[in-house]
């Protein structure tokens, strides 16, 4: 099933290459959206993170200019935003906050930075990753261009250099101070493994999940609430302030009893803050634990456990998320649900799911049908087996 759904995107990206320039592509490369398990908006205070990548891919077909063709630039053309823009590769300029091409202008320029050179070409970019989702649209373009660039030049990045690279293009080109584990996972996911990611020493686990009696269902609320980009921004920097109060370089080096004596140094805020990424950090190595031995109740409740807490102490969630997991959570382990909680950066995006593949298409049927009842938002509801990281799919 999911090697049909990228073979088909990467068909289509080919035969519409071809209709718009007028010659085959030479090169197509894949990188998939991800979904994060568990540890969610501890990345940036050095913890751990659970993420998978998921079988939608963004895919970039591309080909050499020929010669005559005047100009030093890239001309990119995105099917999934139906524009077309000329990137000048010498000195990739950035357009207005939140436009697509401001992820292929940066990576382009971080790959130059990293010596690689490539030659004038046309691009075709095409994705099936649900923007805007919380499934990290933008780190499936960052990396498909670092993995487009590697393939064109002949030259592979070291797999963290590249990962930090894309990273780099978000915080400069796209103005988020986004953490690692999109574009680690994307770059580095395994098929059938989550990757247990140390954000700290950048050293990965990769943990199989072959366990076909449960599934990873994820659940798009289909709202997204304005203010998730400066919210992001502050949630930082209220946890590198208490981590400064706590004496720690970052969260990673707290405890929960270091928080609790030390309350009165904190602001209120910064202290409940804190308190999610200390106990985020511990349930996702619990989490990983319990992945290990397929304790899925164990799973489900460090899940459940996560999301009050993002809900409560960090304030990211939003109505519409905690309705999902709400509904998921009325059908409990009987009707098939381990656990639910949001997923990625919040203010609206997806939930994420663990049910038993038995039940599976009840819960989906249960939780969306309730949640379009009650908001009017139709959800859209996908299920992933871990997939595949970047990728080159053809190679001239
Ligand atoms: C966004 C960021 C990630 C991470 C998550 C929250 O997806 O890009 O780095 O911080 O939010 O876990």
């Amino acid at each position: 099933m999911p090697a049909e759904l990228l073979d088909q995107l990467v068909t289509d990206a080919a035969r519409r290459f071809e209709e718009n320039y007028q010659s085959p592509p030479q090169w197509i490369v894949a990188a998939p959206g991800r979904v994060n398990l568990i540890g969610e908006h501890v990345d940036y205070s050095d913890g751990f993170v659970l993420p998978m990548a998921i079988d939608r891919y963004c895919v970039i077909a591309a080909c050499e200019k020929p010669g005559d063709d005047p100009g030093d630039t890239a001309t990119i053309r995105s099917i999934t935003k139906d524009g077309q823009i000329d990137i000048t590769l010498d000195k990739p300029e950035y357009g207005r906050k939140g436009e697509w091409w401001n992820y292929v202008a940066g990576v382009i320029a971080g790959c130059r930075e990293a010596g690689l050179r490539p030659r004038k070409f046309w691009a075709l970019v095409t994705s099936d990753v649900p923007i805007g989702g919380g499934l990290s649209s933008s780190a499936s373009i960052e990396v498909a261009t670092a993995t487009l660039l590697e393939a064109m030049t002949g030259t592979t990045l070291d797999p963290v250099a590249k990962a930090l690279l894309c990273q780099q293009a978000e915080h400069e080109y796209a103005g988020v101070p986004c953490g690692i584990m999109d574009q680690f996972i994307s770059a580095l996911g395994r098929a059938d493994h989550l990757m247990l990611l140390d954000c700290r020493s950048r050293e990965v686990e990769h943990i199989p999940l072959v366990d076909n009696s449960v599934t990873v269902m994820i659940i798009n609320s289909n709202v997204k609430h304005e203010l998730s980009g400066s919210e992001y921004a502050e949630r930082r920097s209220q946890c590198e302030a208490a981590a400064k109060k706590l004496g720690a370089s970052s969260l990673r080096d707290a405890t929960l009893d270091q928080l609790d004596s030390s309350r009165g140094k904190l602001e209120p805020v910064e202290y409940r803050r804190a308190r999610h990424a200390i106990s985020e950090i511990a349930r996702t190595q619990a989490a990983a634990a319990a992945v290990k031995t397929g304790d899925w109740p164990r799973v489900g409740e460090l899940m459940v456990a996560s999301h009050e807490s993002l809900r409560d102490d960090y304030e990211v969630s939003c109505p519409e998320l905690d309705l999902l997991v709400e509904l998921a959570g009325d059908l409990g382990a009987e009707g098939g649900v381990f656990g639910s909680r949001m997923t990625g950066g919040g203010f609206g995006g997806c939930t994420v799911t663990l049910v038993r593949t038995a039940d599976a298409e009840s819960v989906a049927h249960h939780v969306a049908g309730v949640y379009q009842q009650e908001t009017n938002i139709e959800p859209s509801v996908l299920t992933s087996r871990p997939a595949r990281g970047a990728h080159v799919v053809k190679a001239d």
